[in-house]
């Protein structure tokens, strides 16, 4: 574990590599001859998206979709859809991380109403502790705690998406004031 005092590594690359690997290997053994459509929830789902398709050798195709979130109603909306039909098709939904779990729960409905043949899900992050309603994660990647965590498609501020690993932010305040505090650390000798 390495770190400053207002943010801690947490995950390591070659960690985050080799269980994406397992992931991948895992949905091409229960996906033969299914093709599963990857649906990948844009922004943060797209470095774990690219290596996860890439582990998964069997057919498949990749599709984005973008969601927005209406304040504090909690209400779900879509900001872009999908190009590719979703009726009969094995849906796999790839998400970076599930918190309360109200976006999976709704993109779960959105996809069984639009005929889905199957929906799953691939998270790589699982904050259980922190669910509101109860949903199905069907390949998992790590289970985490309740801090805030950048990196590998994990923003701040739009910021630390390219990361190659996992940082768990310790000081809140800290980021507020400076939200690129992290990556002048991270480039100074
Ligand atoms: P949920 O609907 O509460 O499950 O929200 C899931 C979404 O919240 C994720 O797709 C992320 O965009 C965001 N999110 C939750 N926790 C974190 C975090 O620790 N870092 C970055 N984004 C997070």
């Amino acid at each position: 574990m390495s770190g400053f005092s207002f943010a801690t590594r947490v995950i390591e690359e070659v960690d985050i590599q080799s269980r994406v690997v397992e992931l991948g290997q895992a949905i091409a053994r229960d996906y033969q001859n299914r093709d599963p459509l990857f649906i990948v929830m844009l922004l943060g789902s797209v470095p774990f998206a690219a290596d996860l398709a890439r582990a998964v050798d069997i057919p498949s195709e990749i599709d984005f979709m973008a969601l927005h979130r209406f304040g504090e109603s909690g209400r779900i909306g879509i900001a872009m859809d999908l190009t590719t039909p979703v009726l009969d098709r094995n849906v796999l939904i790839v998400e970076d991380i599930v918190d309360t779990g109200l976006t999976l729960t709704v993109l779960r409905r959105m996809m069984a109403d639009r005929g889905a043949a199957s929906v799953a899900t691939a998270a790589l992050f699982d904050k259980t502790a922190r669910r509101v309603t109860e949903v199905p994660i069907e390949y998992r990647g790590f289970e985490v705690g309740d801090e805030y965590l950048v990196g590998y498609g994990l923003d701040w501020e739009g910021l630390y998406r390219n990361l190659r690993s996992i940082w768990a932010v310790l000081d809140i305040e800290a980021f507020v004031a400076d939200p690129r505090i992290l990556s002048t650390a991270l480039r100074s000798p």
